[in-house]
């Protein structure tokens, strides 16, 4: 690789770094591409845990957009609330995710039949984007999440999207067709199920997309791979320095491959879905605090920075420290 291209990759990396932690994004290349007009290839983004606005996978974002002609994001509008919050507010936060992100496909659809859809989730967010295609619901750490019904892959919104892709899903089934499967050590996550397995029904209701869905597990990834010892926090926090490039490849040359499922754009609109009380686009993401930097936050004693200091200690920085037992998702 040449070193000018290597070192591209890094500054993207650094610059990017400071959209994982819960204070508004401020890099420009990517918030120019949090576009809600009509596009040939729409993004819709679910972060995880306690990340403000898109969160780590905005470096995955910039990489699938530099590649596809007329495309942005939009992000999945939902609190990402980890354990810390509560004992209920992981399911809560969930639930909420997967009902906006139908609710959000389904009115993008309408507005934007002849639009590309493809859906990406991270951590918590990776949970929600499974839920949002195949149903979820069901019980996770020490709460029981509502349910919620699958997308129909044979209507709108379901019918559209041509690509989705999760990394370190918390709720997830080991042995499926659909999960990265090892050419290193690192992808053992395939034998593993998450801190919850998904319900028969709702693995049922994922088959549909399997061929345009890819699940990224490491092995030793608590939270994905519950059981692969030895245990690392470390393991969910590194899929966006290793698979960055052959993640976009995926992303790219399956969009590139497939064309959506309806033959006709005018599909009638009796999704089982409501387009009633979309969430209108986040703003929280846009400028407001642009010129704070990330030290100038952390110095403050804002509710932010103490959510910055949390993010810390879950991103692992002092987190090795505690032990797994301390880690809230
Ligand atoms: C849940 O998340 C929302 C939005 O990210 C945040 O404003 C709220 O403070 C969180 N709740 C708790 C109890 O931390
Ligand atoms: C995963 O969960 C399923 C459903 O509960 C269970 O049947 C299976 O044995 C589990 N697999 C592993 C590897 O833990």
């Amino acid at each position: 690789m040449k070193l000018a291209a290597a070192l591209g990759v890094l500054n993207v990396a650094s610059a990017l770094a400071q959209c994982e932690a819960p204070v508004p994004c401020t890099d420009p290349t990517l918030l120019a591409l949090q576009i809600s007009d009509c596009q040939k290839h729409h993004i819709f983004v679910a972060r995880g845990s306690d990340s403000g606005y898109p969160g780590h996978l905005g470096v995955l974002i910039e990489a699938v957009c530099e590649s596809l002609e007329d495309c942005g994001y939009e992000n999945v509008v939902y609190p990402a609330n980890s354990s810390y919050a509560g004992v209920n507010a992981w399911c809560e936060s969930a639930a909420i995710g997967a009902k906006h992100a139908q609710e959000q496909m389904t009115s993008y659809a309408e507005k934007c039949p002849d639009s590309k859809l493809i859906v990406m989730g991270y951590s918590q967010g990776a949970s929600v984007v499974l839920d949002t295609l195949g149903g979820g619901g069901g019980p996770v750490f020490k709460c029981v999440q509502e349910n919620n019904p699958a997308l129909d892959r044979t209507k709108v919104p379901g019918s559209n999207i041509v690509a989705a892709i999760v990394f370190g899903a918390a709720v997830r089934t080991a042995g499926q067709s659909y999960t990265a499967k090892g050419r290193d050590a690192l992808k053992g996550g395939q034998d593993f199920n998450g801190t919850s397995p998904r319900s028969e029904e709702h693995l049922a209701g994922l088959n549909p997309y399997a061929d345009i869905l890819h699940d990224y597990c490491n092995f030793g990834d608590p939270i994905c791979a519950h059981g692969s010892e030895p245990m690392d926090v470390a393991q969910h926090l590194n899929y966006f320095k290793i698979y960055t490039e052959e993640a976009a490849k995926w992303v790219v040359g399956t969009v590139q491959g497939r064309k959506m499922t309806n033959v006709q754009s005018s599909a009638p609109k009796s999704s089982s879905v409501s387009s009633k009380g979309t969430p209108t686009a986040t703003s929280s993401s846009t400028a407001t605090s642009a010129s704070t930097p990330l030290s100038a936050a952390l110095s403050t004693s804002t509710p932010e920075s103490k959510a910055v200091k949390r993010w810390e200690v879950f991103s692992g920085v002092t987190a090795v420290a505690l032990g797994l037992g301390a880690f809230v998702f």
